[in-house]
This record gives structure tokens, C-alpha cells and sequence, in this order.
């Protein structure tokens, strides 16, 4: 074979070569189109009643979301996205059989641009230690008051929440917890810990002791007036209410919850947001945290992570609340059932364990 006809056969094999990575790469580039489905229901809003309404007609098929999802997981991360992308539906179909409307909060949705990332804050559910990952997003200096920091990292207009809400190309993130839990850490934060002042001791306290014990009330000049007697000079609790008496209020009260204790679903606007991933903080692994930040587009490699948050006296987990509860009648856990049934049922936990930690009186 002569010299140039080599030469010939080595440039059609190069061209060969281009040829095929271009189609490659257009392979896999129109599979990163179709990487975020769309919506599992449709979201309406009508412009007269100023509301959303989640339309009936189109369910897309959930086995195109897991096969979607498992090309995800061909990407390296192998986690069991089955279970999300069940709770996915369940929450869809959960909105549907109560015909559910959620308002749209602007302030509870941090959002990145860069990072095409949101997520929905809910206190007690390790928000913290995600608003720091947003914060660290837009390579904020590090603060002991991320509460704070909320505000610049939300979205910046209810408009914008509205194209946010149905884009799919945004990484939408809820991270859920067993409501009992959250509503025992709650209070075990933000009322029963003396060590320190908050808002809703400071608030709740005389609302809640209105009814349990009035007593406190009549005052005179040796025993003070209700302040003197309940708080210390630098506003902490001196008297902190049980968490019976906690419940007494909060299960008859009818202001808007605090947003330790707000339901889920009206929080995060769940019939309105299409959601890309549910994490449930009872039992999430590391992987799943991994799988989170390659879709915030994070380095995993990097460490962004603190640890999450502490309740004095320890994490607030199953055996903690069963002890909170064993105080409670079932009656009362019923009530607390009713109050916290949607997110219960969307997010498919179980009450009976809680059930049977509540004594038997009757
Ligand atoms: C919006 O709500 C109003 C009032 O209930 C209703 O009359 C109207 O038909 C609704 N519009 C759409 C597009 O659904
Ligand atoms: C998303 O919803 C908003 C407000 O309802 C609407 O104006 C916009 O056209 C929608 N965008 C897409 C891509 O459907
Ligand atoms: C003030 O109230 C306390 C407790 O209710 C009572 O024991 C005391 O006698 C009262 N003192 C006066 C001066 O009324
Ligand atoms: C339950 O009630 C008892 C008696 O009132 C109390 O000593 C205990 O601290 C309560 N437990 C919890 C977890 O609140």
C-alpha cells in the first residue's frame, strides 16, 4: 500500500471519529433536556379569585418519572429514588382528593439561579443547615444566625415564584420529617429550652397559660404581676408550660400557626410547586444527601454539610417523642392526627406507633 493511501484512510478514520462523538454528544444532550419532567399535575391560576387550582386531568405517567430518575442514577449515584418518586404522586393525589389549594410564600423558597436550585425551608427539618448550603452557594461569609440570612438567599418576587413553580429545569428540593417529631422538637426548642429566649415562648407562654392556669393571673404586690411571675428579667421562662399544655392551646387556637409548627403542605405551596425530590429526615442517608448536591450542581467532594441542627438534650427522635406522648390521651393524639392528617397522608407516616405510646385512658 502506497504511502498516500494510508495517509487517506488514517483522515477518514479521524473524521469517522469527530463523527461519531458529535452524535454522542447530541445523544446525550437531548437526554439532559427531558432530565426534569414535567409536571405531574397542572397547575392553574385563575386571575379573577387570584388562586391557583390544581387541574384534574393530567396525570403523567410515574413510571416515565422513575425511569427519568433512573438515568439519573446511572450517573453514578445509586439511591433507591423509587421511594420519592412514590411520595411525588402520593402528594399529587393527595391534593387532588381534598381538591387542595396552597398559597404561594415567597419567603419560604430559597432559590439559586446559578445552581438552578430551590428548596422550602421548614423549621426544625435541618433548615438551617440547608440555608447555610445556600448560602455558601453565593459564597456568603459564614453567620451564627441563618434565620437572618433567609432573606437574601428567597426568591425575589411572588412573580418570580410563579415561573419558578412550573420550570422545569429547576431542581425543586422538599425535605420532610414525621410531623409528631418535628411538633415535639419544635416545642422542645422553642418553648421548653429556657436557656435562652425565643419568640414563641415569649408569645405562646401567656396564651397558652390563659387556659391552663389562670391562677397565674391574679396578681398582687407580693406575688407580682404575670410577666414577673413567668419570665425572668431577661425574658427566658421561669414557668415553662408541659407539653400537654402546649397542645391544649395549640389544638383549640385558631390564629395562623407559627412556622415551627404550620402544616407541610400549605407552607411549601405542594399542590403548587412541582417538586423534584422529597427527602424524609427520619432515615435519609449520605447517598441521598450526595444525590442532592450533584443536582445543586455542588462538588460532593467539598464538604458544605454541618451537621444538623441539635435540640438541647439531644435529637429528637422516635423513642424521645414516644415519652412526650406518653403525657397525651389518645384523644389528644387523634386531635393531633386530624390537625396534621394531610401531611401524614402525603407523606405516607404511620400514627399508630405514636398511638400506642399515649396512655390508655378512657
Ligand atoms: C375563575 O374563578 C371565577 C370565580 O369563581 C370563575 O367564574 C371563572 O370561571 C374562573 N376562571 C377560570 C379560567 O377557571
Ligand atoms: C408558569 O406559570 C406562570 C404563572 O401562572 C405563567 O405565566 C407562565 O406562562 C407559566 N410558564 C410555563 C413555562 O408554563
Ligand atoms: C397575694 O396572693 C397570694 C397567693 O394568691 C396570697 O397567699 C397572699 O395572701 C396575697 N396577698 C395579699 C396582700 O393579698
Ligand atoms: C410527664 O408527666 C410527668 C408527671 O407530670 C412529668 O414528671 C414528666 O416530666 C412528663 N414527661 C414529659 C416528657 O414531659
Amino acid at each position: 500500500m502506497s504511502l498516500q493511501m494510508q495517509f487517506v484512510k488514517c483522515i477518514l478514520c479521524v473524521i469517522l471519529y469527530i463523527a461519531v462523538c458529535f452524535f454522542l454528544l447530541k445523544i446525550k444532550h437531548s437526554s439532559y433536556l427531558i432530565q426534569y419532567p414535567v409536571s405531574l399535575f397542572l397547575v392553574k391560576y385563575n386571575q379573577t379569585k387570584q388562586e391557583y387550582s390544581v387541574s384534574q386531568s393530567n396525570i403523567k405517567s410515574i413510571n416515565l418519572e422513575i425511569e427519568l430518575l433512573e438515568h439519573d442514577e446511572m450517573k453514578g449515584e445509586s439511591i433507591n429514588l423509587q421511594e420519592s418518586a412514590t411520595i411525588l404522586q402520593q402528594i399529587s393525589n393527595v391534593c387532588m382528593k381534598y381538591n387542595l389549594r396552597t398559597p404561594l410564600i415567597k419567603r419560604h423558597f430559597l432559590y439559586n439561579s446559578e445552581h438552578k436550585s430551590m428548596y422550602c425551608w421548614i423549621r426544625k427539618i435541618a433548615s438551617t443547615s440547608f440555608t447555610k448550603l445556600f448560602a455558601d452557594m453565593k459564597n456568603r461569609p459564614p453567620t451564627r444566625n441563618y434565620y437572618k440570612e433567609v432573606d437574601s438567599l428567597t426568591v425575589r418576587s411572588l412573580k418570580e415564584l410563579q415561573l419558578l413553580s412550573n420550570n422545569t429545569k429547576i431542581f425543586k428540593l422538599l425535605v420532610v420529617r414525621h410531623p409528631f417529631q418535628r411538633l415535639v422538637s419544635s416545642y422542645r426548642d422553642r418553648i421548653a429550652d429556657n436557656s435562652k429566649y425565643t419568640a414563641q415562648a415569649w408569645i405562646y407562654t401567656e396564651k397558652i397559660f390563659r387556659l391552663t392556669r389562670p391562677e397565674l393571673f391574679h396578681s398582687n404586690i407580693t406575688t407580682g404581676n404575670f410577666q414577673q411571675k413567668v419570665f425572668t428579667s431577661d425574658k427566658r421562662l421561669k414557668i415553662v408550660p408541659t407539653f400537654e399544655e402546649f397542645l391544649v392551646w395549640l389544638l383549640q387556637s385558631s390564629e395562623k400557626d407559627d412556622v415551627h409548627w404550620t402544616q407541610y403542605y400549605s407552607h411549601c405551596a405542594v399542590c403548587n410547586i412541582r417538586y423534584n425530590y422529597v427527602l424524609k429526615l427520619d432515615d435519609y442517608t449520605y447517598r441521598q444527601i450526595n444525590y442532592i448536591f450533584s443536582k445543586f450542581g455542588l462538588d460532593k467532594n467539598k464538604v458544605y454539610f454541618t451537621t444538623l441542627g441539635e435540640t438541647q438534650g439531644g435529637h429528637t427522635n422516635f423513642d424521645t417523642t414516644c415519652k412526650y406522648f406518653a403525657n397525651l390521651t389518645q384523644d389528644t393524639v387523634l386531635k393531633l392526627h386530624e390537625k396534621y392528617k394531610i401531611d401524614l397522608e402525603m407523606y405516607n407516616y404511620n400514627v399508630n406507633y405514636y398511638m400506642n405510646c399515649a396512655n390508655k385512658k378512657f
